[in-house]
């Protein structure tokens, strides 16, 4: 027998120990490709990351797909939140929901096929959670979807079509509240469904205990002690003027200024048409801490952000929601969250109801999160 076969005759009997699988098990490093490409994934995906990086049984590798770009729409956010600079960026930029997303799924099944993870992992709802989640389930690498389980039951919304479809699609389903299991669970999905928490409450206390350790840092010029906070970029309320001035017109009632951090796309349909209330602040979108503190030093948020709507009820400061429907149900209760999409009178209406009462609900986990993420996984 040459040397060669007798090497794989031991080695075939070494495979076929249990103990032996063992020990290969035990050291098994599992690859997770993670793909982010917008704001709110970067936020959710710290808190994960800065677990399984720690955790000498991962390797991840981070894949931006380039859907924000601009240095105070990505950059601001790798630097703050201390995620490590991505492995790959697609650098996709802006276009039509089909070329965006098109040229994501070409990108992404790229470094799939390169790198060949044991999981894919996406988040939220954006055009780079479903071009992540197609580009991978189609090479046969199974999706866990952090944030699953959301629903507006308002399909003209293009963030709920990219929620069911990646839903419907993934392996494994990482749900931040009971409403969204029940969602799930109403979709026939129960079985691989799994209620975590919300990691962005895990993310809110970890950072906020840093930005109240250095308040100073991250203080915005130009905000005066008093005012409301407001942000708009859903296509719903942006890609109409007529809506975008009803909204402004609203802010213009509150008696007090209004600061706008302002996102790229609206700031787009506001130049020229639109005439802008002396009350109201403009400003360049901020980074996460920035806006934290923004938040929490605010008399009260008005939004159609998902994100911040919950940020605002973590913090404690009553929310104002400029949509028609919340996926986040939980803080809708007292006065905390008052949804009232873009009819001026109603907004008007809200800015004008008490504080609530009633203390906040804890329904969005332990701030714990990521490690149920990470142990289901494991
Ligand atoms: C996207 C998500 C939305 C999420 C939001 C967070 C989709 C369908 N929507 O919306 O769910 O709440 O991110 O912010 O995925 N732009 C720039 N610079 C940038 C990014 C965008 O100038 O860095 C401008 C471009 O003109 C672009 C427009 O903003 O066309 C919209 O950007 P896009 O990424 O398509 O959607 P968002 O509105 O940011």
């Amino acid at each position: 027998m040459s040397s060669d076969s007798a090497n794989r005759l031991v080695l075939k009997d070494r495979e076929q120990n249990p103990a032996y699988r063992t020990v290969v098990f035990y050291f098994y490093i599992m690859k997770i490709v993670t793909v982010i490409g917008a704001r709110p994934q970067f936020i959710k995906a710290a808190a994960l990351s800065r677990i399984l990086r720690t955790d000498s049984s991962f390797h991840e590798i981070l894949l931006h797909t380039g859907q924000h770009y601009d240095q105070n729409m990505s950059e601001i956010f790798f630097r703050e939140l201390e995620i490590p600079s991505p492995d790959y960026n697609l650098e996709v930029g802006s276009g039509s929901h089909a070329v965006q997303t098109g040229l994501m799924l070409k990108g992404v099944e790229e470094i799939i096929q390169k790198e060949k993870p044991d999981w894919t992992l996406v988040y939220g709802d954006t055009n780079s959670t479903l071009a992540g989640a197609l580009a991978s389930v189609k090479l046969k690498v199974p999706v866990a979807h952090v944030e699953a389980g959301l629903r507006s039951f308002n399909r003209e919304m293009p963030e709920e079509i990219n929620r069911i479809v990646t839903d419907r699609i993934a392996d494994l389903l990482f749900a931040p509240t009971k409403t969204a299991v029940q969602n799930l669970e109403n979709e026939g999905l129960a079985a691989i469904t799994r209620f975590t928490g919300d990691v962005m409450y895990d993310s809110i206390l970890f950072y906020r205990d840093k930005m109240l350790l250095h308040p100073k840092a991250y203080k915005t010029d130009g905000i005066p002690d008093k005012y409301f906070l407001a942000t708009i970029h859903r296509a719903e309320n942006t890609d109409h003027p007529e809506i975008l001035k009803n909204l402004l017109t609203a802010f213009s009632e509150t008696g007090q200024s209004v600061v706008l951090p302002i996102h790229p796309r609206t700031r787009k349909v506001l130049t020229g048409s639109i005439k802008i209330p002396s009350n109201i602040i403009l400003i360049d979108p901020l980074g996460y801490m920035e806006m934290l503190l923004l938040t929490q030093n605010s008399i009260k948020v008005l939004t159609d952000s998902g994100g911040l709507q919950k940020e605002a009820y973590f913090l404690g400061i009553p929310c104002i929601t400029l949509r028609k429907e919340t996926e986040w149900i939980e803080t809708v209760h007292d006065n905390w969250n008052i949804v009232t999409g873009s009819d001026p009178e109603q907004i008007i209406q809200a800015i004008h109801q008490p504080y609530p009462t009633v203390p906040r609900k804890e329904e969005f986990g332990d701030g714990h999160a990521a490690e149920k993420i990470i142990n289901a996984l494991k």
